[in-house]
């Protein structure tokens, strides 16, 4: 039997982690798991804040059971954010407890009768409105697009606890500690860059006015869907997320190829030492057919330049290369250098193609020179590499205008 995790006097983790699913929303890669946390408030009235994905439910339920006393029943279902890895319980739950209110606004009303049916039993709040559970008031702030359009935080103000959804949250199951002060945070603040590029980050306008309700609040402990809660200096989750949301980026290169036979590859290892030479202390290089795509789109969120390198396959853009394009492309990047290089044998296509993606896939800033070879770069190829590598490392050496 799991139990609930006390958090403060009356609210406890119900939680649970995920080690067995292997990509997050079928796409994203899971080596250190996930954890789907949800939360207890045992007061006059209880309440629920959020459910579960649905084949961790044995877990939150046990853990429900333990915190909740004895005769007593669950009177609210605060359901803030309707991604199933959060409601896919709300059907079990309302099934255990008929008699509970499930509270949301009015976009999430319209998603539960939309995925699970339900309709009746519900109460519909808005920006502001309090919700009385005796000793703690919750208020409700809606922050649409982090991450979907009904999302929303709730906030005890009377123990200054926000409850908040998936933002702030990262990838990572709890390892035995749940709050930040058990925890080596370094290892949680990398895989929750990885979670802000890859979940959140196309909504960084989004996340700006989240932010700017969220620094008005009284924070004592943040308790987001994700990852641990954030007790000792909670303030510092919020300034990260500021800085990934403003796409305020490091001094650093991401080099990217996509090689068959490596000749693409020694342009870009070229342009790298180049880069490392000029004094660029973070180059990061990966394989385009090997790197986990959303270790790519993490590490290209964090730097200030990127390199792309492409062999043509079949008249067009090397296929990992393309996909990491058309992701790219989707989180609306901004404020970063782009240097791009191709090869072809037989057909030209590739450096084509990134030339069109430094047009339209984002807000790049070009940084010459572009360089195409035939079958294999020859040394006044590498030469031009190289003065890509240094131009690109004099580019990263300041944030853009
Ligand atoms: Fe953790 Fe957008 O769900």
């Amino acid at each position: 039997m799991q139990n609930a995790i006390k958090i403060t006097d009356s609210i406890y983790w119900i939680g649970g982690n995920d080690r067995e699913t292997d990509l997050f929303e079928g796409l994203w890669t899971l080596p250190r798991g996930v954890a789907y946390n949800a939360y207890f408030i045992n007061d006059e009235k209880t309440a629920v804040i959020d459910t579960i994905k649905a084949d961790k439910l044995s877990d939150y339920m046990e853990r429900l059971v333990s915190g909740l006393p004895e005769g007593r029943t669950i009177d609210y279902l605060i359901v803030d954010h309707m991604e199933p890895d959060h409601s896919g319980s709300i059907s079990i739950m309302r099934r255990l407890y008929p008699e509970m209110k499930i509270v949301g606004n009015k976009k999430t009303l319209e998603m539960i009768d939309a995925f699970y049916g339900i309709k009746d039993g519900t109460v519909e709040v808005k920006e502001g409105d309090v919700l009385d559970l005796g000793h703690h008031k919750l208020t409700f702030a809606m922050i649409p697009m982090v991450h979907w359009p009904e999302s929303m935080v709730t906030y005890d103000t009377t123990e200054k606890v926000l409850f908040s959804t998936d933002a702030f949250g990262g990838f990572c199951a709890l390892e035995g500690g749940i709050f930040d002060d058990e925890l080596d945070m370094s290892l949680y603040e990398d895989e929750t860059l990885r979670y802000f590029a890859n979940i959140v980050g196309r909504y960084s306008a989004p996340t700006q006015k989240a932010i700017a309700k969220v620094r008005g609040l009284d924070l004592k402990i943040i308790c987001p869907a994700h990852g641990p809660i954030l007790r000792s200096n909670p303030k510092h989750i919020v300034d990260l997320y500021d800085k990934w949301s403003k796409q305020e980026t490091d001094e650093g290169v991401v080099v990217v190829y996509g090689s068959m036979y490596g000749n693409t590859k020694l342009m870009t290892d070229a342009i790298a030492r180049a880069a490392c030479e000029a004094g660029v202390k973070d180059v990061i290089v990966h394989d385009a057919s090997r790197s986990n795509l959303s270790c790519i789109v993490r590490d290209v969120w964090k730097y200030r330049g990127l390199v792309l390198g492409s062999c043509t396959y079949n008249t067009e853009l090397y296929p990992p290369v393309a996909t990491l394009c058309r992701t790219l492309k989707n989180k609306m990047m901004k404020n970063r250098y782009l240097g791009i290089c191709g090869s072809y044998s037989w057909s030209k296509g590739a450096l084509a193609e990134l030339q069109v993606f430094a047009e339209q896939g984002g807000d790049w800033k070009l940084v010459e020179p572009t360089i195409e070879v035939k079958s294999c770069p020859k040394e006044p190829d590498l030469e031009l590499c190289r003065e890509l590598g240094r131009n690109m490392a004099a580019a990263v050496k300041s944030p853009r205008e």
